[in-house]
């Protein structure tokens, strides 16, 4: 057993997970995401969040949407600044008294999904993305994850890729499926030619919608949506909290 929360930009959700399962094993707590989200507000609302679960033990994982090495987070394109330096593990670990291990929102996804979901199994290079008010990316061979992609920053044809093809993209220029899935043309085109992937997942909240997009991304690779949809941070981060862990 390991807990799992989700720091997103407008909710912190959070649950014990069944490792065997792959699923949460009790209900799910969400918490409105403070206006100004600095590392220390959010480590509030997490000593919140676990005292209302006081009997789960165990590591406890967190996403970030950023780059996270070795427990520090060194980029903040769609949060508070001052996350940038921040050593965030030790930082929750102090604020909770549990063992808090910090893992990119993406790559927990992606953790996940091969794990208990729509990849599971699949051996070779496994792509996620998730389109959301960014684009994260998570690389994963033979199940084996290689963190901190930031695909979503790629610079195609003079844009930062997620400036134009993340959900928040579409929202913003009122794009019609058919628009929207041209510029995901483009960008899984330019993943396919630099990588030359065995499978595509795409997440985010989103995926519940692939069946109108989905189709009309014009590619060569299989492409199929994520199953564990707004499951899959509070679980990935809970798997990656365990295996840090050494559990
Ligand atoms: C961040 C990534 C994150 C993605 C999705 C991007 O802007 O740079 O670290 O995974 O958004 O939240």
């Amino acid at each position: 057993m390991a807990f799992g929360i989700d720091f997103g930009g407008t909710g912190i959700k959070g649950a014990p997970v069944d490792l065997d399962q792959g699923d949460f094993a009790a209900e799910r707590v969400r918490i409105k995401t403070p206006g100004k989200s600095t590392p220390e507000a959010i480590a509030e609302v997490f000593v919140e969040l676990l005292g209302q679960f006081p009997d789960s033990d165990g590591p406890v994982g967190v996403t970030v949407p950023g780059v996270v090495r070795h427990g520090v987070v060194h980029s903040a394109a769609n949060i508070d600044g001052s996350w940038i330096g921040t050593d965030a593990d030790r930082l929750f670990t102090e604020a909770t008294g549990r063992e808090v291990h910090v893992v990119n929102d993406a790559d927990a996804a992606g953790l996940a999904e091969v794990r208990y979901g729509a990849a599971a199994g699949r051996q070779g290079l496994v792509m996620l993305t998730t389109l959301g008010t960014g684009i994260g990316s998570a690389l994963l061979y033979d199940g084996v994850l290689v963190p901190n992609s930031e695909l979503g920053h790629l610079e195609i044809d003079g844009h930062v890729a997620e400036h134009r093809a993340a959900n928040s993209a579409r929202e913003r220029d009122d794009l019609s499926w058919e628009k929207w899935a041209g510029r995901l043309t483009t960008y899984y085109r330019t993943l396919e030619r630099l990588f030359s992937p065995d499978l595509f997942l795409v997440g985010g909240g989103v995926s519940k919608d692939f069946a109108e997009f989905g189709p009309l991304i014009d590619i060569d690779t299989e492409i199929i949506p994520a199953t564990l949809l707004n499951k899959a941070g509070v679980v990935g981060a809970a798997l990656y909290a365990a295996e840090s862990a050494g559990i």
